[in-house]
């Protein structure tokens, strides 16, 4: 399994590839907005430095395994827009987790569910796995909407399993096997069949 290769994915308006260490600016511009990192794991970035490590995070990735991350970018100007990962391959059990955050400039207008379509289908077909998961925040409507719609189920809700500033937040736990992908897959094409 060549679970971190960052291969370059496309779509109609997106374009998903590997960090460059001159994508840094871009990406404190999004980590640094309040509104980006109300349901994150951490607080706002306050020093260019932290956009530096992420992306140093991912280059060393690339090479060593165990994470893969991707640059997620506008087709038409190649534009920084947002991030999306795989990690946490759990290689004989197939599955891995999944992370997400776009610019706020850029919520509402489809996105995110163009670049998850992307990434989740490479790590069915390309990667092999059988499970993504996805931890959020309960009270994060954008995330849950939207990992329902590529097909996730809840599966879980552990309480204050992170503390962020100060403060205690909850985990929804939701996953996706490949059997729900394909179903979904199944369905979509043959509701495009009927008209
Ligand atoms: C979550 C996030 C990635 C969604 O990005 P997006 O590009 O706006 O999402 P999309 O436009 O693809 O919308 C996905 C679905 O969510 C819905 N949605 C978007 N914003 C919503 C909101 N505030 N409340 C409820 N539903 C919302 C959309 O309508 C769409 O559903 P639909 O297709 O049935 O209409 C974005 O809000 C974000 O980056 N948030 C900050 C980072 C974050 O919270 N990441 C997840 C942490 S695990």
């Amino acid at each position: 399994m060549s679970a971190t290769l960052p291969d370059v994915l496309s779509t109609r308006r997106l374009v998903l590839r590997p960090f460059h260490r001159d994508d840094a600016t871009a990406l404190f511009g999004i980590f640094s907005d309040q509104q980006v990192v109300r349901f994150w794991s951490a607080g706002a970035w306050t020093e260019i430095g932290q956009a530096e490590r992420m992306i140093e995070e991912a280059m060393l990735a690339y090479r060593g395994g165990g994470l893969s991350r991707y640059a997620i970018t506008l087709r038409a100007t190649g534009e920084l827009i947002g991030i999306c990962n795989l990690r946490g391959f759990f290689e004989q059990n197939r599955r891995c987790e999944l992370g997400y955050a776009l610019g706020s400039a850029y919520w509402g207008r489809g996105y995110a569910g163009e670049a998850l379509e992307a990434l989740l289908g490479h790590a069915f077909e390309a990667l092999g796995m059988n499970r993504i998961e996805a931890d959020i925040d309960p009270r994060n409507d954008a995330s849950a909407r939207l990992l329902e719609r590529l097909g996730f189920r809840q599966e879980g809700f552990m309480p204050e399993r992170w503390i962020v500033d100060g403060e205690k937040a909850d985990t929804a736990f939701y996953g996706l096997l490949k059997r729900y992908w394909d179903e979904r897959a199944l369905a979509r094409s043959s509701l495009a069949a009927a008209g």
